[in-house]
């Protein structure tokens, strides 16, 4: 069956990070680019992609279970084009075809400019059966015969991929995520970022800009500039820190963000340009992994703590008033209990407004899945530091928003809250507060007094509606 009045739809379900969210737009841009229609549901597509991560285990089971649901829709429709992309396409590679034979296509994250084609050597592989097959091999696509036409595997890594003169598809809204950075050039020992994005490549400065030009001219007025260690881009003459005080000075942007830094790349030169930007939010998701030396050392951070601590007090002498976010993982193998609880106490006195904790996932093939089999932590072991190291981060969170009630704060309106008549913001550092207004005023900024936290989030009055009409988007 075929459909030659109308052009052929796609659908992308992206999970993960918000590199990979930013990577989902951007194939949808491609798509579009290559002539598809995007749509919103499975059941409406003649190509449904599985945008995938790989970065804990858990991550890569819930996306598998969800692709064979998805295969469901392939009895009714032996045409629909299975897709799996992203990092989990990387790392599985053929091992995936094998495992799940009615998935059509694996493609890892340096393949996407040339999804379109892809998909077209599909469906010309479909028609030929299974003739004419692996021709198509040393440009980076390996073919495998079966019954119903070939399945395709694009994996090969390109260390010039940066994805330059391509714009992703973006969601109608007042905020975009602006990808300047892709893979990464450390070798974090738990991490499988590196092997499944490559080394950093870094997009031209002068092409970030006219795109972030062309997002405030549409009515966006919030970007988060995106990278996997953001803080270390640097093009030809191009440091972080010029980029950051360039976007922040674009017309139009009123709040810029970036995630994630690399510690060790927050330096004088940026705590300045963030202190002296007003566009530039007083929110720094700064991922410290461990609070134990020797920890961080087997992690291969390439820093202690004591320099953590100083990076610290650098952005917090500059910025008093700046809420900061973490990322810590327990159980790091050969992690002893007294070293988990120097983490402890490195949370008490780095007092993090918000905290993504995790237990460690060992990931094939890289360094940490090498260490001695006697320093894999027991899984209830694990899960009890991950229980206790929630339960400070909490408490501290719980402690600051306590002390922010009272405040009035500017709250860009996101989005509708759970109870009719109430909307969802978020302030400059960063926190949800949800309040009675009209969702008519999605993309508008406006003047809130936080009245109540969960803990969390907050609850709040609005003040004083602000000059400025909602994003035309
Ligand atoms: N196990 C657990 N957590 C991990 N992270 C990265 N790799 C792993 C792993 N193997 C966490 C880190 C990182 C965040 C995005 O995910 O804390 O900052
Ligand atoms: Fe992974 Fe470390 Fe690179 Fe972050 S800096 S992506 S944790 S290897």
């Amino acid at each position: 069956m075929t459909h030659e009045s109308r052009p052929k739809r796609a659908y992308v379900e992206t999970y993960g990070c918000q590199m990979n969210i930013s990577d989902g737009e951007l194939m949808e841009g491609i798509l579009e680019g290559g002539g598809y229609q995007i749509v919103r549901t499975p059941e409406e597509a003649d190509v449904v992609l599985v945008n995938t991560c790989a970065i804990r285990e858990h991550a890569e089971k819930r996306v598998l279970g969800r692709v064979s649901q998805l295969n469901g829709l392939k009895r009714d429709r032996p045409d629909l084009v299975i897709g799996v992309t992203g990092c989990m396409a990387q790392r599985m590679g053929e091992t995936l075809l094998e495992g799940a034979p009615y998935v059509d296509l694996v493609m890892g994250p340096d393949g996407y400019r040339g999804l379109p084609e892809t998909l077209a050597r599909l469906e010309r592989g479909r028609g030929e059966g299974a003739s004419g097959l692996a021709a198509h091999q040393g440009i980076g696509i390996v073919e495998r015969p079966r019954g119903r036409g070939p399945q395709l595997a694009v994996l090969q890594l390109d260390m010039d991929e940066n994805y330059q003169g391509l714009e992703q598809r973006r969601a109608a809204g007042p905020s975009a995520w602006v990808p300047i950075q892709r893979g990464c050039d450390h070798r974090c020992t738990y991490c499988i970022v590196p092997y499944v994005r490559g080394g950093e490549k870094n997009r031209g400065a002068a092409e970030i800009l006219a795109e972030v030009r062309g997002l405030a001219e549409r009515g966006v007025t919030e970007v988060t500039l995106l990278g996997q260690t953001v803080n270390s881009y640097v093009w030809e003459d191009v440091t972080f820190p010029s980029l950051l005080r360039q976007v922040a000075r674009v017309d139009g942007i009123r709040r810029v963000r970036y995630t994630s830094p690399h510690p060790n790349d927050v330096t004088e030169a940026l705590v300045e340009v963030m202190a002296e930007e007003p566009a530039v939010c007083e929110h720094l998701h700064l991922p410290a992994q461990a609070g134990n030396d020797r920890t961080l050392r087997r992690m291969l951070r390439r820093y202690t703590v004591d320099s953590l601590l100083g990076k610290i007090d650098l952005v917090r002498s500059a910025m008093p008033d700046i809420a900061l976010s973490t990322d810590i993982i327990v159980a790091f193998p050969g992690e002893t209990d007294e070293e988990f609880r120097d983490t402890l106490d490195f949370m008490r006195t780095a007092r993090f407004h918000e905290a993504y904790t995790y237990k460690y996932s060992a990931r094939e093939g890289t360094p940490a899945t090498r260490l001695p089999p006697e320093d894999f932590v027991d899984a209830d072991e694990a899960q009890a530091r991950l229980a206790e190291l929630i339960d400070v981060a909490r408490g501290i969170q719980s402690e600051i928003n306590e002390g922010e009630v009272g405040r009035v704060e500017e709250v860009l309106v996101e989005g509708t809250g759970r109870d009719e008549g109430q909307v969802r913001g978020r302030t400059r550092r960063n926190k949800v507060v949800v309040f009675d207004g009209d969702p008519g005023r999605i993309g508008a900024y406006t003047r809130t007094r936080l009245d109540r936290t969960t803990g969390a989030t907050f609850a709040g009055t609005e003040v004083e509606v602000e000059i400025g009409e909602p994003a035309p988007v």
